[in-house]
């Protein structure tokens, strides 16, 4: 009976790999989101009420990409100042033993987060630096991207990398960047405001490629993308999609929305389209404006269990 029992089980599991192998993309999809967008130095966030309020997924905003390859963690404080903080030069780690120390924090101790992505966006010049370098140097592992990316990857702990371009738009770089990105062992994320065309052309390559390296899109529906439908882009990209609204602020209050007006869009879309979770733009807002993450994340976990 026992030996019986063992028999099946094995099966089943050597059953269940064979399915796992022969489609990697459909093991790799993810629901249930819960994201937010870290706009604040983490150095000066609560980052304790980060990790306790329900959320699974923190992407912190924003790495750029310099001319000779070097990476810089671009932020803002409590006063509104920019902060900029050099973190890997020549392929080594250069943040400091604290911003490394405080990042790999937040999936460890008390917390719910399972995963920490890096945002890239074009705001600066790091995609056409991420361009001409692969351009001129491919994407292998002597070159400084990859060198780069892997020493960062290590010295926070990442799971993966979050493309916001929002004006460059080059295929071909972007599907390069990507796979080098896979082969360091990160994840791919997107978070589109416009150009579907660009973004499932790009997903299809990547996927094609590597399967299931692309394996969230986080979609912009506020500001310049207030209008976008999660049902319409899902269709286009051919898969689920997390959409993002921006929280309670005094920079586009029009823009804005209360942890109840955020969890009635959530329940909609999760009823219409079956989205892959929620998220928000930004912890900065939340804390500047008094709010409650608490609120916030209970928003989230309410839909997306
Ligand atoms: C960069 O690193 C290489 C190899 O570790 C070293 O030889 C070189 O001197 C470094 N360059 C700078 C500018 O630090
Ligand atoms: C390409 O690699 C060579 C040799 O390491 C280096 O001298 C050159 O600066 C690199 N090109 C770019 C655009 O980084
Ligand atoms: C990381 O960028 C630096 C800047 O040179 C570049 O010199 C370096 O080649 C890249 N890292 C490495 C060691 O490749
Ligand atoms: C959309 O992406 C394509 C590349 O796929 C690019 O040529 C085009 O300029 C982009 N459109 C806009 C409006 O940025």
């Amino acid at each position: 009976m026992v030996k019986k029992t063992a028999f099946y089980a094995l099966a089943y599991a050597l059953l269940l790999g064979l399915f796992a192998s022969a489609s990697p993309s459909a093991k790799a999809a993810t629901t249930n989101v819960k994201s937010i967008f870290l706009f604040k130095d983490v150095m000066q966030s609560n980052t304790n009420a980060l990790k306790t309020s329900g959320f699974n997924t923190l992407l912190i905003f924003r790495i750029g990409v310099l001319a000779n390859g070097n990476l810089v963690y671009y932020s803002t404080g409590s006063a509104g100042e920019a902060v900029d903080v050099p973190v890997v030069t020549n392929g080594s780690y250069v943040g400091g033993t604290a911003l490394a120390n405080k990042i790999k924090s937040f999936k460890t101790g008390t917390t719910s987060i399972n995963r920490v992505e890096i945002s890239l966006v074009s705001h600066d010049t790091t995609f056409q630096n991420i361009r001409t370098l692969i351009n001129a140097n491919g994407t292998g592992s002597g070159t400084a991207l990859y060198k780069n990316f892997s020493a960062l990857k290590t010295a926070w702990n990442l799971d993966a990398l979050n493309n916001d371009d929002e004006s460059v738009y080059d295929v071909s770089s972007t599907v390069g960047f990507a796979k080098m990105l896979g082969t360091i062992g990160y994840k791919y994320s997107i978070a589109p405001y416009t150009n579907s065309s660009f973004w499932a052309n790009v997903k299809n390559q990547i996927n094609t490629a590597v399967p299931g390296l692309l394996d969230r899109v986080y979609l912009q529906v506020y500001d310049g993308g207030a209008s976008n439908n999660p049902g319409t882009w899902q269709t286009a990209l051919g898969m689920k999609v997390i959409p993002i609204v921006w929280v309670t602020n005094d920079a586009k209050p029009s823009q804005g929305n209360t942890a109840a007006q955020a969890q009635t869009k959530f329940a909609n879309w999760y009823s219409q389209y079956a989205v892959a979770g929620g998220g928000y733009w930004n912890d900065y807002d939340i804390e500047k404006m008094g709010s409650s993450y608490t609120s916030y994340g209970n928003a989230l976990t309410a839909v997306f269990q």
